[in-house]
């Protein structure tokens, strides 16, 4: 309030010593007011439901009802309306939006270094059976990812997948040898700003043939090792240049060994990603035992977090044009600039000016009275007249 009275004294001052001039133009500028520069999302009304209900969401056209995924009288189900909500919003699918972005980046970087082998595969339903998500991935019956507290169950054998490896063994089937599958997975998991119970997976597929690693005098198991990690560091330092990183061995049941990538961001070290060697199982169960593979599944929030510098997961799912307007399809360099936690104020000011006066001259009386708080001014409109006004 105080900031637009001692507005408004300034451009009647202003009015006043322009008046003087024979030609006129009115100018109208619009600036946005904003305090802190750090995003937080407005905190949920408390007793109210916070998602509205959405009866149905769209599915690669396959329309998928509220009632097939969130039953709340089913105790083998625990999909609450904010996670059927994301259901079909694939924003790995938005050429302007940052996970868009960094998809269709990882892509050129297959498509140059492997002269387009790689099947790109990007609208399968994320609503999986617990046999796909799990048990043709070598899961253990006994194991954590299983349990209803770590995923979310839509009945005792289907779950929303939590991990794109979840496609593996299909694609295997159907005959695909290199791939890569992109999509919306879905975690039950603590609350920070690098975890989000939706986000986006790429996984990577390479089967190699006995030619291959035999040229090589190798091991087949060190040969796909080698190679999975000289393509994972090439894609790293295409898409980050030099950046601190780390491999780091892990556990997963479906590769052996398996390593984890690591990257150097905001003083932590960000896993970005699991890969390994594809565990003799999964491939015997496609007739490809002589073969051997490597898998990768990259996060695709946590790559995009770091080069675009974005703080907080939460900010993907924005709608903000604040957000949203900062990202172009294809522009991988830029650095997200963080907006004020409240919603923008817009003013509009009108005003006479003499030809000598400038959008900067307006810019500094702007600065000299709200200082930082605005974030941007833009000249809406000129308007010019004829008119001449005699001074006595
Ligand atoms: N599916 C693993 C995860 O979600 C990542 C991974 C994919 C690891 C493929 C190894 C091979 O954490």
């Amino acid at each position: 309030m105080t900031i637009f009275s001692v507005q408004s004294t300034i451009f009647s001052r202003a009015s006043v010593a322009l008046l003087s001039s024979n030609g006129f133009k009115r100018f109208s500028f619009a600036s946005s007011f904003s305090s802190a520069a750090v995003y937080s999302p407005p905190l949920p009304k408390m007793k109210k439901r916070r998602y509205p209900i959405v009866s149905a969401v769209d599915i690669g056209g396959v329309t998928i009802a509220r009632n097939d995924v969130v039953r709340e009288d089913d105790p083998t189900n625990n999909v609450p309306d904010s996670i059927f909500s994301k259901l079909g919003v694939q924003l790995h699918r938005r050429d302007k939006h940052p996970i868009g972005i960094i998809k269709n980046a990882i892509y050129d970087y297959f498509d140059n270094n492997y002269s387009k082998m790689f099947d790109k595969i990007e609208d399968l339903s994320p609503i999986v059976t617990t046999k796909q998500n799990f048990d043709d991935v070598l899961v253990p019956a006994d194991h954590v990812s299983r349990s209803l507290n770590d995923t979310y169950y839509v009945d005792s054998q289907t779950v929303l997948r939590c991990h794109t490896s979840a496609h593996q063994a299909e694609l295997l089937r159907k005959g695909h040898r290199r791939f890569l599958v992109t999509g919306d997975v879905y975690r039950r998991d603590s609350i920070d700003s690098t975890h989000y119970p939706v986000f986006h997976q790429m996984e990577g597929f390479c089967v190699f043939s006995p030619e291959d690693w035999k040229e090589s005098g190798m091991d087949s198991t060190l040969y796909a090792a080698e190679d999975l990690k000289k393509c994972l560091e090439g894609l790293a330092s295409h898409l980050f240049g030099a950046v601190e990183m780390r491999w780091v061995d892990t556990y997963f049941p479906f590769t052996n060994p398996s390593f984890e990538l690591e990257i150097y961001f905001k003083d932590d070290w960000l896993e970005v990603l699991g890969c390994g060697v594809t565990e003799q199982g999964i491939l015997k169960q496609s007739g490809l035992e002589n073969n051997v593979a490597w898998a990768f599944g990259l996060g695709l929030e946590r790559l995009a977090m770091v080069l675009f510098d974005i703080p907080d997961i939460r900010l993907f799912w924005s709608d903000d044009e604040r957000f949203t307007s900062q990202f172009a399809e294809g522009d991988f360099g830029v650095k997200f600039k963080p907006f004020s936690k409240y919603p923008p104020c817009y003013k509009d000011i009108s005003f006479w000016i003499s030809e000598s006066f400038t959008e900067n001259n307006f810019c500094e009386v702007v600065r000299g009275i709200a200082g930082d708080l605005v974030e941007e001014s833009k000249v809406r409109d000129e308007v010019e007249s004829k008119l001449n006004v005699e001074l006595r």
